[in-house]
């Protein structure tokens, strides 16, 4: 009888190989959402293998890439033409050197690769996507020693995206080289109820502008200011975890927004636990850029082990009230001002007891004691008692840290 089972478990596993040719997800690549650059938010298609070698040096020159961000993506524009064989080459006007020479160049720095592609017949700049030619692309990737893989959704009529992801990641997978696989699909097809299959991050929405509350008309599609996207992201959250994320779009930090505006996007974007990919020029930033994309204590509220995405706990006028449970019985508390105007904030805290509703931990200042720690101001606040105020300029945050006291 034992015999038996064995056998059909043995035929039910070659089956399912059979049905899956063996594929999979790279598992455990993003245990904590990925953090990076990516070129598309400033430069576009403005992409050559120099600026990309600067803003691998200005990671580790300016400590970015040991607060965390790790990975260099080249977004669309970097192709050249596919040979008679079919298979993809870099443009050689802006890759001289050659793809395999800039990945080397970047792992030499201690920072991962990565490169960009759609699922259609065009990238959304009309360069050379992969409809068709999914598993010889991925292994011209993995002989360039690509680590990351963003997988965009242009171009792709009549195409499933369930099936197109799972072509690529299969692709990726019979290609051997483990890589980060983000899927850009703006979220047309609930890719949060699929995407953790698939890769490890997936957009959740269209692309994001550098405006703090509004949305751009380009004629053919809309960018969303970040509030914009903000809103899109709150039901999404029981979906977001550990090697699979919800991903709001790229960081615009530095790209043009004021300094409170950039600092309540990134503070949102890490109560979001988003994965952090800076995109603007590295090699030009304002002291400002820098003190917010490498605050390690609000970057630690995004790299939070357990995982889990914050969520909005008060709306009161313009002032929301996000929360996200920590490891160790933390929480992180921030205070968002949507409107321009200030407000005086006057927190309670006795009244904000909550409990997160998708997992069994509560926050309770009545019944437990807090230290608290301006993670902007980078002080101590004293503990969670009686009430805190303090004025919350217009688009901007206060966020705090909640440690239990023992
Ligand atoms: C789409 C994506 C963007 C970017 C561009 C490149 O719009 O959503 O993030 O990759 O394509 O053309």
């Amino acid at each position: 009888m034992k015999n038996k089972i064995r056998h059909f478990s043995l035929l039910f596993i070659a089956m399912l190989s059979f049905v899956h040719g063996g594929a999979q997800k790279y598992e455990h690549m993003a245990p904590v959402p990925p953090m990076g650059w990516n070129s598309w938010n400033r430069f576009g298609c403005n992409v050559d293998e120099k600026m990309l070698r600067e803003t691998a040096d200005m990671l580790v020159q300016t400590g970015m890439r040991d607060a965390g961000y790790v990975y260099l993506v080249i977004d669309d524009c970097w192709h050249g033409e596919r040979d008679s064989l079919g298979f993809i080459h870099e443009h050689p006007d802006l890759f001289p050197s050659g793809m395999k020479a800039l990945a080397g160049y970047i792992h030499a720095r201690g920072l991962k690769f990565g490169i960009y592609s759609s699922a259609g017949f065009k990238t959304c700049a009309g360069r050379p996507a992969s409809r068709g030619y999914e598993y010889q692309d991925a292994l011209v990737y993995a002989s360039w020693d690509v680590d990351y893989l963003k997988y965009d959704w242009c171009g792709t009529v009549g195409l499933n995206a369930y099936g197109a992801y799972m072509t690529m990641r299969d692709a990726l997978y019979k290609a051997g080289r483990p890589v980060v696989f983000s899927l850009c699909e703006w979220g047309n097809n609930q890719p949060w109820l699929w995407g953790s299959q698939m890769g490890h991050l997936w957009r959740t929405t269209g692309d994001i502008s550098a405006i703090f509350d509004g949305i751009r008309d380009h004629g053919t599609y809309k960018t969303l200011g970040v509030l914009q996207i903000l809103d899109l992201q709150d039901t999404l959250r029981r979906y977001a975890g550990p090697d699979g994320w919800n991903d709001p779009d790229m960081l615009q930090v530095g790209n043009g927004m004021s300094e409170s505006q950039d600092r309540a996007h990134f503070t949102m974007w890490c109560m979001l636990a988003a994965p952090l990919m800076a995109g603007n020029d590295l090699r030009a930033m304002s002291p400002s850029t820098i003190e917010i994309l490498m605050n390690k204590e609000v970057i630690a509220i995004d790299q939070d082990p357990l995982g889990i995405q914050g969520f909005p706990y008060a709306k009161e006028g313009p002032v929301h009230t996000w929360l996200k449970p920590l490891s160790g019985g933390r929480w992180a508390v921030c205070f968002l001002n949507r409107g321009t105007e200030p407000v005086p904030l006057e927190i309670d805290w006795k009244r904000m007891v909550a409990k997160d509703p998708l997992n069994a931990l509560e926050l309770d200042p009545v019944a437990y004691a807090y230290a608290v720690r301006d993670v902007w101001k980078k002080k101590d606040m004293g503990t969670a008692a009686g009430t805190m105020t303090t004025l919350l300029p217009g688009h901007d945050v206060f966020c705090v840290v909640l440690t239990p006291v023992k």
